[in-house]
Formats: structure tokens, C-alpha cells, sequence
């Protein structure tokens, strides 16, 4: 298969745990002979300081183009301590979801068997979770209009939903849900919000296609308790863009690190893959962050175009990478290993297939 990557590196750390991604795929495009063509573009704080835009045209009209986008992180501290800046690397993300019409952010989350005593959580709460949240990704408050008054004393963000960005993401998680456990989750708050009101109508109505998966509804306050209290009852998670922001976040603890989860960003013609991570400016340049979102993250898109046994080897690399314990510091303080070393551990993987070679 031929694919055209749109690579957007990013700010932080985001271009060092982005190369150990495109290694990994470069080696499944070796071993499984397909070519993976890279076109790498400016996004996020460093798209602001050299070209005064987080988004600037040529990588939207690059990303508009190609089959798929693999993002690392977003953000710098500079702008996150100065609430006066007039562009933040941020908007570059939020646009370019916006353009692509990625509506669709799906995000798996299932501890690793040798990781479950990484997590805070006890072993016999999160042993056996399993589950993946769908969060709106362009809609909500993250996207309606917003005002500040001049005297700087009183802002808005206006939470807007309608039925059809409601029924297309609802028809992706039921579908999701059918080849999984079959449960399905909606989570609002529709005792206070009309939005939310909406959402479970517009669910509801949906719900009617699929039968044979089972609908409940939690309030967004209830299930950020449910999440740490007892994950195993969650299948698909459906929920609005700031809740999902949210809860996914909490629920990367069930996994020992949130350097381990990976995110697919879909739309009618557009796929985005990229670690649900931020910048970690503080590990920036210091070989010490967790390669393995990104890595998981590529794997993701192999699997968007159908690419299964390619994936599936990526997935055996990173989980030999956890057995054998070459994983970063925020898995194991004392490791020796970085993120160069875990991408190497997996590329070599890939390459010889046999996991003894690297030692
Ligand atoms: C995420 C991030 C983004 C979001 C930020 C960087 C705008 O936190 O992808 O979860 O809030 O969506
Ligand atoms: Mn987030």
C-alpha cells in the first residue's frame, strides 16, 4: 500500500517521541513492503515563532492532501502563563480538527498485564479494564463563540451541539460497541445542561439501530467517580468534547502512564492520529519521555486503512517492550532505557520479528 503522511512534530517533546513513531512505521513498510511517504509541517507553538501562525496554510493544504496526519504535542509554557496572548499553539490543533472534520476522537484505554502495579489504582479494580471513549472532537464549548469584555471581567463559551453532530459520532460508537462488548455509555449532564438533553435524545433515537447493544446514561460527575471506582463496567464511552478532554485524562491513571494512550481524530475523509499526551516542555530534548503513545498511535492509523497483521506486530512490539521492561522513567523510575531506546526496542522488533535479538 502506498500512504502519504502528513507529519506534524510539534512543540515540546512531541518531535522526539513523533521520530520513533515514523520508525516504527518505516519498519513495518520495509518488512511488509509498502510505501510510507513522510511530508513533516509546522504546527503548535513552534508554527507561532516562525511563522507568526499555529497553523499555517501550507500545513493545512498538506494535511488537507494526504491519506493521514500523525501529530505529537501541542504547547509551551509561554503562552500557557499569559492569558493576554493573542494566538496560542492550541488554536492550530483546534482549527485543524475544525478543517479536517474531525469529529470523531477515539481513544482506547487497557492496562498492560505487567504495567498493573504502575498504576495508583488497586490491581483488582483496573485488572481486566477494557474500554474506549469516543469524545466529540468539534463541537461544544471548545468551538462556539467566546467573548471577554473590555474591562477583561467577564467571559463566555458558548456550548452549541445540533442533532447532526450528535448522530454522526453516536453511529460511530454504536458501531464500535456492536463489535465489542456491546454496551454503550453516554455521558452528559443532562440534569443541568440542554445540551446534554440533546445528546441523550439524539442517542436515543440512534440506540434504535443497534439493538443488540445495551444504552445507559451516567452524569459526567458520577462517571468521573465510576471510572477510578470501577472501570470494568464501561465498554464504549460516548461523550461531548469537554467531558471526553477530561475523562480521558483520568482514565489514562488506569493504565499506569498517560505516555501509553494513543488517539485516532476521524472525519468523513480525514484521519488524524496522535498520543493523548500534551508537550512535557519540563522533558523536552531529554531522551526521557514515553515514545509509546506515539508509537501506539501509528498503529492506529495502520489499522484506519485496514492494515491489521501490520498493526498487530506493533502492538506485540510494545507490549514485549513492557514485559522486558524497556520502558521510560514514568514506568519505571529507575530504567535506564529513554525514548530513543524503547523506539529502537520496537523498530528492532519489527525487523526481526524476534524479541531475544535485542538483548
Ligand atoms: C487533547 C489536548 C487538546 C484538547 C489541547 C492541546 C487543545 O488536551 O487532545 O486532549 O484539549 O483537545
Ligand atoms: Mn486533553
Amino acid at each position: 500500500m502506498n500512504l502519504k503522511i502528513a507529519v506534524l512534530p510539534g512543540d515540546g517533546i512531541g518531535p522526539e517521541v513523533i521520530l520513533q513513531a515514523k520508525k516504527a512505521l518505516y519498519a513495518i513498510g520495509e518488512v511488509y513492503n509498502h510505501e510510507f511517504v513522510f511530508e513533516e509541517a509546522l504546527m503548535g507553538a513552534i508554527a507561532i515563532d516562525k511563522t507568526g501562525n499555529p497553523l499555517p496554510e501550507q500545513t493545512l493544504n498538506l494535511c488537507l492532501n494526504t491519506d493521514a496526519v500523525l501529530f505529537g504535542a501541542i504547547g509551551d509554557p509561554k503562552y500557557d502563563n499569559n492569558p493576554n496572548a493573542k494566538v496560542r499553539p492550541e488554536q492550530g490543533l483546534l482549527r485543524l480538527r475544525k478543517e479536517l472534520g474531525l469529529f470523531a476522537n477515539i481513544r482506547p484505554i487497557k492496562p498492560y498485564k505487567a504495567l498493573i502495579d504502575a498504576s495508583p489504582l488497586k490491581r483488582e479494580i483496573i485488572d481486566g479494564a477494557d474500554f474506549t471513549i469516543f469524545r466529540e472532537l468539534t463541537g461544544g464549548a471548545y468551538f462556539g463563540a467566546k467573548t471577554l469584555n473590555e474591562e477583561g471581567t467577564h467571559a463566555s463559551d458558548l456550548c452549541e451541539y445540533s442533532e447532526e453532530e450528535i448522530t454522526r459520532i453516536a453511529h460511530l460508537a454504536f458501531k464500535s460497541a456492536q463489535n465489542r462488548r456491546k454496551k454503550l455509555t453516554m455521558v452528559d449532564k443532562a440534569n443541568v445542561l440542554e445540551t446534554s438533553r440533546l445528546w441523550r435524545k439524539v442517542v436515543q433515537k440512534v440506540s434504535v439501530s443497534y439493538p443488540d447493544v445495551a444504552l445507559d446514561f451516567l452524569f459526567v460527575d458520577n462517571a468521573a467517580m465510576q471510572l477510578i471506582l470501577n472501570p470494568k463496567q464501561f465498554d464504549v464511552i460516548l461523550t461531548e468534547n469537554l467531558f471526553g478532554d477530561i475523562l480521558s485524562d483520568e482514565a489514562s491513571v488506569i493504565t499506569g502512564s498517560i505516555g501509553l494512550l494513543a488517539s485516532a481524530s476521524l472525519g468523513e475523509k480525514n484521519a488524524l492520529f496522535e498520543p493523548i499526551h500534551g508537550s512535557y516542555p519540563q522533558a523536552k530534548g531529554k531522551n526521557i519521555a514515553n515514545p509509546i503513545a506515539s508509537i501506539l498511535s501509528a498503529a492506529m492509523l495502520l489499522e484506519h486503512f485496514g492494515l491489521f497483521t501490520e498493526a498487530n506486530v506493533i502492538y506485540k512490539a510494545v507490549e514485549k517492550a513492557i514485559e522486558y521492561k524497556v520502558v521510560t522513567v514514568d514506568l519505571k523510575p529507575d530504567s535506564k532505557f529513554g525514548t530513543n531506546e524503547v523506539g529502537e526496542f520496537v523498530s528492532n522488533f519489527i525487523f526481526s520479528k524476534d524479541d531475544l535479538l535485542y538483548f
